[in-house]
């Protein structure tokens, strides 16, 4: 297995993805927070298969966490992230420190209208403003041809989208599926935050899921009933705090009264402290 690289500053990565593209190779990119589990892993194999050369950022981005949020508590154990990445070949970790993506007097930032309002826009209304403002800069210092996200942060999938759209970055974005837990919990580096009890009631998730997924294949239409049993169904585990139910166009992010087209079902619920998505999509 060939030794991977870590590195910590933008020149670095230059330099590297300089003497890449003279070789002629192609070059995939899986920005992360670290703590990486096999739903990062899944995005990286992909990148893997599809690109020469694989690079792998690991930064906590300050900017992304509003003032009552984990970011000091954030999960990090870059030895592990390292060991994972290795085994699957990723070639270069990007790993720096906040004061090299953010230099003294930083003030300029990238935003969206529309698509970041609703669903976790609403109870975290600057979290896509510093997600579009790294992702830009990591799509800047690494340039790849392509870019994985998962389909777990599915209006982060849209936004991303949208952005690399609209500012005419010339990125593939590709989407990959949601990786579970044997029991169906989506994978999260949140998920470590759950203690034995809250871990049990996370499950009330995936049930409900399921159980959206079953009535939409039913057929089911009207999407104030979905989500009203839905809700319902949260409802059952005392540990559960819902922040949101909604149904959206895979598009815009915008409510829909009828799940006709693509279809985002999502959902935010708070299990104790520690608030968790989950979604499904739909075509109909
Ligand atoms: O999905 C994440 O882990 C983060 O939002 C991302 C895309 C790495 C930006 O910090």
């Amino acid at each position: 297995m060939q030794q991977i690289q870590t590195v910590k500053t933008i020149a670095e990565v230059r330099k590297q993805i300089k003497e890449w593209r003279q070789q002629g190779l192609s070059i995939g990119f899986v920005p992360t927070m670290g703590y990486l589990h096999e739903g990062h892993g899944s995005l990286m194999e992909k990148a893997k298969e599809e690109c020469d050369r694989v690079v792998a950022s690991i930064f906590v981005n300050p900017m992304q966490f509003g003032a009552n949020e984990d970011l000091d508590c954030y999960p990090r154990d870059l030895e592990a992230d390292t060991r994972l990445c290795e085994s699957i070949g990723v070639d270069l970790i990007f790993h720096p420190e906040v004061e090299e993506m953010y230099a003294e007097g930083f003030c300029s930032f990238v935003d969206m209208d529309g698509l970041t309002q609703e669903l976790c826009g609403k109870s975290r209304p600057t979290h896509f403003r510093g997600v579009c403002t790294v992702v830009s800069k990591l799509f800047h210092i690494v340039m790849p041809d392509k870019a994985y996200f998962g389909q777990k942060d599915a209006q982060q999938l849209a936004v991303i989208r949208r952005m690399v759209k609209d500012l005419d970055m010339d990125i593939q974005i590709v989407g990959c599926p949601i990786i579970r837990e044997e029991d169906g919990l989506a994978k999260s580096s949140r998920n470590t935050y759950l203690n034995p009890e809250e871990r049990k009631a996370a499950l009330i998730l995936s049930q409900t899921i399921r159980l959206g997924e079953k009535l939409v294949g039913e057929g089911m239409r009207e999407t104030k009933t979905l989500v009203e049993a839905m809700k319902e169904n949260l409802s059952t585990e005392p540990l559960a705090r819902i922040d949101y139910v909604e149904a959206v166009s895979m598009d815009s992010m915008q409510k829909v009264e009828k799940l006709e087209g693509e279809i985002l079902v999502a959902m935010a619920v708070y299990i104790g402290k520690t608030r968790l998505i989950d979604n499904f999509m739909i075509r109909v």
